[in-house]
């Protein structure tokens, strides 16, 4: 695959396999990853966050990692470059797991978080015609995510987005909801989630993977059974990255693509549109 958005996914796999192959934890590397992600403005994250119909951009983030379940996310979150690292902050400096709208742009910015330089004009729809545009969305996929396993054993998973196409100011998708976006647990493994929010909400799909994977079941098998379930249950779409604590993984979509790689420091990084 050659394209800016390839190139970029094979430099945020060379910063977090760095910092992994230095000692650093799984949480570190996929936070790193991700930002770089975000920095891009490539993807539907950071940067490159979709707008919502009333022409602000919200973008919500949450990271977890699978030794202590400690977890961080963020909701609606407005004109920062890194949600992933407000979502870290939640989780290191509060008691809480996640934080939302208003409150967690201030929070974010008393911790002194990179601004967005300047946020794309105001479109402004009215209610009536937000409802309308919104039974079709076209494009419902960019979240970018991670996961990573490091030497001590421990995995993490984290994903961050600007959401999808057309949806209505203060809609939040699958992203910061642990459980259904990600998961992370040293018994199970990591999962982090890209696709249409609201059927991965609706089966919790994080969590469902990793109970499955909890009965030994290999990371492709098991997505594929949780796959077959989203489709026939909610008319899902989704992909997601699995890797397990003792280095297996899957990375698997029910979309026509999903762009993502992986790297263990051999060769170069290896990354595709397509996983099947
Ligand atoms: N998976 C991203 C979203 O639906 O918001």
């Amino acid at each position: 695959m050659t394209s800016p958005q390839a190139a970029c996914l094979r430099a945020a796999l060379q910063v977090g396999y760095h910092l992994l192959d230095r000692g650093g934890s799984a949480l570190i590397a996929v936070e790193h990853t991700i930002r770089v992600l975000e920095r891009s403005g490539l993807f539907n994250a950071g940067n490159g966050a979709h707008l919502q119909l009333d022409g602000v951009r919200r973008m919500d983030a949450s990271l977890m990692e699978g030794d202590g379940l400690r977890a961080g996310a963020v909701a609606s979150i407005e004109g920062i470059v890194h949600p992933i690292t407000a979502a870290r902050m939640v989780m290191e400096v509060t008691e809480h797991v996640l934080l939302v709208g208003p409150m967690a742009t201030k929070f974010a910015k008393h911790h002194k978080m990179e601004s967005q330089k300047r946020q794309a004009a105001r479109r402004i729809l009215s209610y009536g015609s937000m409802l309308t545009r919104m039974h079709k969305p076209k494009n419902r996929h960019g979240t970018v995510g991670a996961v990573a396993l490091d030497q001590s054993g421990t995995v993490s998973a984290g994903a961050s987005t600007g959401g999808i196409d057309l949806m209505l100011p203060g809609r939040v998708g699958d992203t910061p909801i642990i459980g259904c976006g990600v998961y992370a647990d040293n018994e199970t493994g990591a999962v982090a989630m890209t696709g249409w929010g609201e059927s991965i909400i609706r089966l919790a799909v994080a969590k469902e993977i990793c109970e499955r994977l909890r009965q030994g079941k290999a990371p492709v098998l098991v997505v594929r059974e949780v796959f077959r379930r989203l489709v026939d249950k909610v008319h899902g779409s989704a992909g997601a990255l699995v890797l397990t604590p003792n280095g297996r993984f899957a990375m698997a979509h029910v979309t026509p693509h999903m762009a993502a790689g992986w790297w263990d420091g051999k060769g170069e990084p290896v990354v595709r549109d397509r996983f099947r």
